[in-house]
């Protein structure tokens, strides 16, 4: 029988199909982290039940929403430009209503409404369960906004609605907000406190993904290796919890070493990883499961210990190099990959230097670079002054991609002659002869289609590669 929200039990968070009778249609596109994809997968679960399905087509939705990202300007100019998208196609369909979620949401708040005359719905991240509510007073005539952050809210009992799925691989989120509070990050501020999610409720997705098909999970958060639950409520508020609470609470380690157990089969991974939360023990657990994947996402931003003190970033460089060296000796085989930020405010030539020495201590096997965007209402915004002129900050940016391809191909080349097990995802966007996976590395892998399926996990030897790509043939098992 179908499971819908209203029957699921507290808890529960299994994956809802779409129904029969609804008969709006829902259009809905996300940008930025996972993290909104995977909330885009609750919202359409919440609207499930407002009889919508969803379409894949802009033209024919009687409501569209987007799932915004306010990381950098880009990402917002990159919204601001569908919101233009959406007016072209509401000249034709003007029943169409258009609701903004997710960060850009909760940083502008009622702006949206007076900036974009398309809009008819803002929705920040905390109150997606709102969405009924909002939508009856916008089908009345009015506009709506909710952009109240919760301490509590963690969707743990909606069933998402998988979008866009493989079949093969979800995300399951485990931790909402984040309170690092780094200097250029506007994170905390459009989604609010950390608070985790309970475990109990976790371990039933997992379950029921492997029960639907599902090889492999990513478990998400802005930064999971702070998870810890010990009933619901802050992460800040722990140390006033009682003995039992404390005794019986669950922290990232436990969490993945759970996942593990439950489901021995199914691959898991998890992102992102602060350098100064990820502890000993979560490596350890890592190596102790083979279907922990073996790759770190962890993001250091910049090499140099000033800039490091500047962004809030509560480790220095020394103690991240002893965080590689740790890794790599409990777990040889362990990718890593960065994030990295190249002009932030202040930032010298001597620190672009060290951020390039860095990179060559850890040659990271891949990595997500940008330069400094300031963003409004962070503490580099109200504090610093972004000095860095741009076209040093998109020289420094360059000069570390190039480094990066440069480690990145020695790391691929490493694969060369050897056997690596993938989980097959999809065609090869080159050739349709050609599937396409990730190896446990995290490593794209690619080769030819023969008698294998999506979703088979295969053992490929390793014949060629590209600087991110490996390229071989499935051997038998
Ligand atoms: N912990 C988060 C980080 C979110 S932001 C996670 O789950 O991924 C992702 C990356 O964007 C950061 O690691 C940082 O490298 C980059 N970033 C964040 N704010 C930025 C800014 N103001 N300018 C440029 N890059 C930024
Ligand atoms: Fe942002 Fe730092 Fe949190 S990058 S999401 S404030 S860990």
């Amino acid at each position: 029988m179908e499971k819908t929200i209203d029957e699921s039990k507290q808890g529960e968070r299994l994956i809802l199909e779409p129904k029969v009778n609804n008969t709006r249609k829902l259009f809905i596109e996300s940008y930025g982290c996972a993290m909104n994809f995977s909330d885009s997968e609750i919202v359409a679960s919440i609207l499930s039940e407002q009889g919508f399905n969803t379409t894949q087509s802009l033209e024919d939705a009687d409501l569209v929403l987007v799932n915004t990202c306010s990381i950098r300007d880009k990402a917002e100019q990159t919204v601001r430009k569908r919101l233009e998208k959406y007016n072209a196609v509401k000249r034709i369909n003007p029943k169409m209503k258009v609701g903004v979620l997710g960060c850009m949401a909760e940083r502008l708040k009622t702006k949206f409404l007076e900036e974009e005359k398309i809009v008819d719905l803002v929705v920040g991240p905390d109150a997606y369960k709102d969405l009924p509510n909002l939508l009856a007073e916008v089908d009345e005539g009015r506009d709506a906004i909710n952009v109240i952050l919760s301490k509590e809210e963690t969707y743990g009992d909606i069933a998402p609605v998988r979008l866009n799925t493989n079949g093969v691989t979800a995300f399951v989120s485990i931790t909402r907000g984040c309170d690092n509070m780094c200097t250029f990050c506007v994170v905390p501020f459009t989604r609010g406190r950390e608070r985790s999610r309970d475990p109990q409720s976790i371990i039933e997705e997992v379950n029921d993904l492997w029960n639907k098909g599902y090889k492999e999970i990513t478990l998400l958060g802005q930064n999971v290796d702070s998870y810890l639950w010990y009933g619901g409520g802050l992460k800040k508020d722990f140390i006033k919890a009682s003995d039992i609470q404390k005794a019986t609470a669950v922290n990232f380690a436990q969490l993945l070493e759970l996942c593990a157990k439950a489901q021995p089969k199914m691959r898991i991974r998890f992102s992102t990883s602060n350098p100064q939360d990820l502890t000993l023990d979560v490596i350890e657990t890592m190596a102790k499961f083979d279907n922990i994947c073996k790759h770190i996402h962890l993001p250091v931003q910049s090499g140099s210990n000033r800039i490091l003190k500047e962004m809030n970033r509560l480790h220095t460089r020394e103690e991240y190099f002893e965080l590689i060296d740790n890794i790599r000796r409990i777990i040889p085989n362990c990718a890593i990959s960065q994030d990295l930020i190249a002009g932030f405010p202040t930032e010298t030539e001597q620190d672009h230097q060290d951020t390039l020495s860095l990179m060559d201590y850890v040659k990271y096997n891949f990595g997500y670079m940008f330069t400094y965007s300031e963003r409004p209402g962070t503490l580099a915004e109200r504090k610093m002054e972004d000095d860095v002129p741009e076209d040093t900050k998109k020289r420094r940016l360059a000069e570390i991609v190039q480094r990066q391809r440069e480690h990145s191909e020695v790391r691929t080349k490493e694969y060369l002659d050897s056997i690596v097990e993938v989980l097959i995802e999809r065609q090869s966007k080159k050739s349709d002869a050609q599937w396409s996976g990730r190896t446990s590395q995290n490593i794209v892998a690619v080769f030819p289609k023969e008698h294998y399926n999506i979703g088979d996990l295969v053992k490929v030897k390793v014949t060629d590669c590209t600087s991110a790509t490996l390229i071989g043939v499935a051997i038998e098992n």
